[in-house]
């Protein structure tokens, strides 16, 4: 495409999870960063991204949509052909957790966190990547649970261990394109998650979310993170530990160390 055809495209950031916690802070931290036109903020509720959308100062534009729905996927992908924008930022923040056991976790929720957390996930990417060019950032949410597998967190973890190796797969695949994705594993951050991780029949499985960050450090870390093009953000000396320990230590010690830690 000729310069002059690409300066008249909007510059755009998606960010899906955008009513709540992390998509809600990446929103308000590309919104100061001032590199885009306008900013899509999709999540299910309405009222809480219009919200959203007066905070900031960049036009914000609500896409409501649950990202479980192939239905609503397929209207995203039309509103891309619609629009034909120059994606600069995707963030995918959509992601739920329960706690609890394979006997206390719904089967609807397990299907839901499954559809959201990987097929969401990648959905979104797949229909936002022809829009991206040299430089586009994404940022995929994961967390510190994608290093180690987690008893009564069991699915949760697995899903987020999905969506790092398909990033980092898909970093390999973006190679000599100039778009750098990164995946964010933290550990506990202060959003709504805790509440909807605890509505499930095993909600207190995990007494206590030890050491929970603010969503603004862990945005800005992940931020930094995608700009020096590395392929995971950590975002906490925690979760770097966690890290190296997924590594290094057989699975078994591992899950008896968190067998400890959830109970306290
Ligand atoms: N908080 C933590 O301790 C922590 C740690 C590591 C990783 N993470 C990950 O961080 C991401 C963001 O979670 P959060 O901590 O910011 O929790 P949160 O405050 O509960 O935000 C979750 C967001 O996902 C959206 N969402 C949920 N179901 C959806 C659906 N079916 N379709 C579209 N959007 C949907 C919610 O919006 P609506 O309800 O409006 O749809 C909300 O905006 C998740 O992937 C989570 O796994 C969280």
């Amino acid at each position: 495409m000729d310069t002059e055809a690409q300066h008249l495209r909007k510059r755009v950031a998606i960010v899906t999870g955008a009513s709540s916690g992390l998509g809600l802070e990446f929103a308000r931290q590309i919104d100061r960063l001032q590199q885009v036109d306008e900013i899509w903020l999709v999540a299910r509720k309405a009222d809480a991204l219009d919200d959203v959308a007066k905070q900031l100062d960049t036009p914000a534009i609500p896409v409501v949509a649950d990202l479980t729905s192939k239905a609503d996927i397929a209207a995203i992908k039309q509103r891309l052909a619609d629009f034909d924008p120059d994606v600069r930022y995707l963030v995918n923040a959509a992601g739920f957790g329960k706690f609890g056991d394979w006997q206390t976790i719904s089967d609807e929720a397990v299907d839901s966190m499954i559809d959201l957390n990987c097929r969401g996930l990648v959905d979104m990417t797949h229909a936002t990547l022809p829009y991206m060019s040299r430089g586009a950032h994404i940022v995929q949410v994961a967390s510190a649970a994608a290093f180690v597998p987690l008893p009564h967190m069991n699915v949760y973890a697995a899903t987020k261990a999905f969506v790092l190796r398909y990033t980092r797969a898909l970093r390999w695949e973006l190679h000599g394109t100039g778009i750098t994705a990164t995946a964010l594993c933290p550990t506990w951050v202060k959003t709504g998650f805790e509440k909807v991780a605890r509505e499930s029949g095993g909600g207190h499985d995990v007494r206590h979310l030890l050491g929970a960050q603010k969503a603004s450090t862990v945005v800005s870390r992940a931020l930094t993170a995608n700009k020096l093009h590395l392929a995971v953000a950590t975002a906490s000396p925690q979760s770097c530990a966690l890290r190296l320990i997924g590594k290094v230590v057989p699975n078994c010690i591992t899950m008896a160390g968190w067998d400890i830690i959830r109970r306290i």
